[in-house]
């Protein structure tokens, strides 16, 4: 479970977190959403302990993220994927040397076990033929789907999901959601996804948080906030959005 408790952040003069609470329990996908700049990637990067909270407690499975030692710390983040916006992937290395890198970094596999798993997560995606292409010559949708291979190639338990369908057309951004759904019902993965997209976070939401002045605002199943008449419910989730 990620547990967020009161967090209150500031950078430089303005307060981006104030009093953020939230927790995903395993094997849910929690979605979070909310206005540009209203502290969404920056509350990602405290639950990977790229940022400390000025107050406020965040944990991953009982476990103070921001008490964690560096060991601590990359321990947790092989615990970890994060999928960047656009995918984040490297021009100058290939789809599989892309997705290889987090093995590279943090496991001691030798080279055929880290291509048997580089190849059984591309093959999940749908990337398989893929392997040898440079990331300027794939499309978007390819290159999100890399970054996904890339999130999950060390077996996570969690994934942290920054916009996964950020410019991306609807039919594209639906096999992502289709994909992030079967990532928790197939291998079990617990997902915090940020995202400004109804159909992403009804398509493989469960919970869905909005934020506004640095904490969350409203919070229900993906039912229940549909079905909400909070302006903010109905901002982001109702028949006029997309
Ligand atoms: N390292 C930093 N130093 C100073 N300000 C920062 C830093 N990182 C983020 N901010 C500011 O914090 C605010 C929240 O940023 P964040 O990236 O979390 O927004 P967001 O909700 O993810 O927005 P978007 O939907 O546009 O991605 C922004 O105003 C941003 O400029
Ligand atoms: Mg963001």
């Amino acid at each position: 479970m990620i547990e967020l408790r009161d967090v209150t952040k500031r950078l430089g003069t303005r307060q981006i977190l104030e009093g953020m609470t939230f927790a995903v329990p395993k094997g849910m996908n929690y979605v979070l959403m909310g206005p540009s700049g209203t502290g969404k990637s920056v509350t990602l990067r405290h639950v990977i302990g790229i940022l400390k909270p000025d107050q406020g407690s965040v944990q991953v499975d009982g476990q103070e993220v921001p008490a964690m030692d560096r060991e601590q710390l990359m321990a947790l983040r092989r615990r970890m994927g994060y999928l960047f916006q656009n995918g984040a992937l490297i021009n100058w290395l290939s789809v599989e040397q892309n997705v290889a890198l987090p093995l590279e970094e943090h496991s001691k596999l030798g080279k055929g076990e880290v291509r048997d798993r580089v190849h059984e997560v591309l093959r999940m995606v749908g990337l398989q033929q893929a392997a040898e292409q440079f990331p300027p010559s794939i499309s978007g949708g390819m290159k999100l789907r890399a970054g996904l291979a890339r999130a999950l190639v060390t077996q996570p338990e969690y994934v942290l999901y920054d916009e996964p369908n950020a410019g991306l057309d609807p039919i594209i951004s639906h096999q992502i959601h289709q994909l992030i759904a079967e990532v928790r019902d197939r291998l079990g993965v617990t997902g915090l996804l940020v995202t400004h997209s109804r159909a992403c976070a009804t398509e493989c939401g469960d919970r869905i948080g909005i934020i506004e002045k640095g904490k969350i605002a409203i919070e229900g199943t993906v039912e229940e906030m549909i079905a909400s008449d909070h302006p903010l419910a109905k901002a982001f989730l109702g028949g006029g959005s997309d």
